[in-house]
């Protein structure tokens, strides 16, 4: 694909493109947006280095200094750093695994604690968790953060990744009428997180973000732009998006199905409707960092263990995620086995 491009248009693919992005890629995230229930033009976007970055200049031009930043909890710890590294303070909302944070809570939040900055959430098929906020409570959620204005910061690199037969979630952003809510994504879950393809749909931020992303890195590479654009346009995107619905799908089930069998029997484990990683509750008693470590130290075996998806360094205590995205073998299969002995011998 990349090669392709880089014979076939060789003079556009050296040179810059335009800071906003290159303008075919633009055109397809636009196409895409009615999937996630949203009306967004062309303009409407700046493609950034994946998520990562659209996050960071989402709170860069969203919080003010010192302000605080709404996430759920737990949450994936690459947010966590991103907005401490900004200076900014995390406040955790308690989280329902299914259905994520309750916008009563947030409305609370911003009435009885000082200077909050944003709401950073991830809405669909959240990381570690899987929650997935159902449409009447991000609905909800945008209209409170409206009257307060609260930005919010979604972040929906997952929501592509439902099960096979079942419908796109679509995004809070599809509630947005202030301009207020700056959605954030890519194709790293997707399709290839090397490429570092990602984009922003800031709102009303849009000029800020823009700027912003002039003076920091003045445009993202061309030829990677260019290539994905191309993967979208002619449906092998959508292809591809069936084929690894069902993968993940099939992943999800093969794990749990394992965890079920192999970890001790008061183990309780999520049931994300989309997205391809688990979260585990061992008994309170049991302490995952240990785990974690013994795992590694014993076994070469990762799993990442609560502490990392808290800013708070005493949640989550008996629990860890497990990442699903590699292809099911009897290594793992065997290694689940493994993590479900030490369990059991804690
Ligand atoms: C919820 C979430 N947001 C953002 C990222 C980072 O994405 P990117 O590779 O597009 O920067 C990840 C990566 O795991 C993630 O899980």
């Amino acid at each position: 694909m990349i090669a392709a491009k880089a014979r076939s248009e060789a003079a556009e693919v050296v040179g810059y493109t335009d800071p906003a992005g290159h303008p075919k890629m633009r055109k397809q995230l636009a196409r895409r947006a009615s999937d996630w229930g949203c009306l967004l033009t062309a303009n409407d976007f700046v493609v950034t280095n994946g998520t990562s970055e659209a996050l960071a200049l989402a709170l860069q031009v969203a919080c003010p200094p010192d302000s605080a930043v709404l996430v759920e909890s737990p949450t994936y710890y690459g947010i966590l750093e991103i907005i401490q590294s900004r200076g900014l303070r995390v406040v955790e909302l308690p989280t329902d695994p299914r259905t994520g944070v309750s916008p009563d809570d947030v409305a609370k939040a911003i009435r009885s604690l000082p200077n909050i900055g944003a709401c950073l959430l991830v809405t669909n098929f959240s990381n570690p968790l899987g929650s997935e906020l159902p449409e009447e409570k991000k609905k909800k959620l945008v209209s409170i953060l409206a009257d307060n204005e609260v930005p919010l910061i979604e972040d929906d690199i997952f929501g592509d990744l439902y099960r096979s037969g079942a419908r796109r979630p679509i995004t809070a952003k599809s509630f947005d009428k202030e301009g207020l809510v700056l959605l954030c994504s890519s194709i790293s879950k997707t399709l290839a997180p090397g490429l570092r393809v990602g984009w922003i749909s800031p709102g009303k931020f849009r000029d800020r973000i823009l700027q912003l992303k002039t003076n920091q890195t003045l445009t993202c590479p061309t030829i990677t732009q260019m290539a994905v654009a191309e993967f979208l346009e002619h449906g092998a995107y959508d292809a591809h998006l069936r084929k690894i619905r069902g993968f993940f799908s099939e992943q999800l089930q093969r794990f749990s199905s394992a965890i079920i069998r192999y970890f001790p029997q008061n183990t309780r484990i999520s049931r994300p409707q989309g997205g391809f990683v688990l979260w585990i509750e061992f008994d309170p008693k049991l302490n995952t960092t240990k785990l974690a470590a013994r795992a590694m130290n014993r076994h070469r075996i990762s799993v990442a263990p609560r502490s990392i998806f808290s800013a708070n360094g005493q949640n989550f205590l008996n629990c860890l995620r497990i990442s699903c995205g590699y292809p099911w073998s009897a290594e793992i299969d065997e290694a689940l086995k493994t993590i479900g002995r030490l369990a059991g011998a804690i």
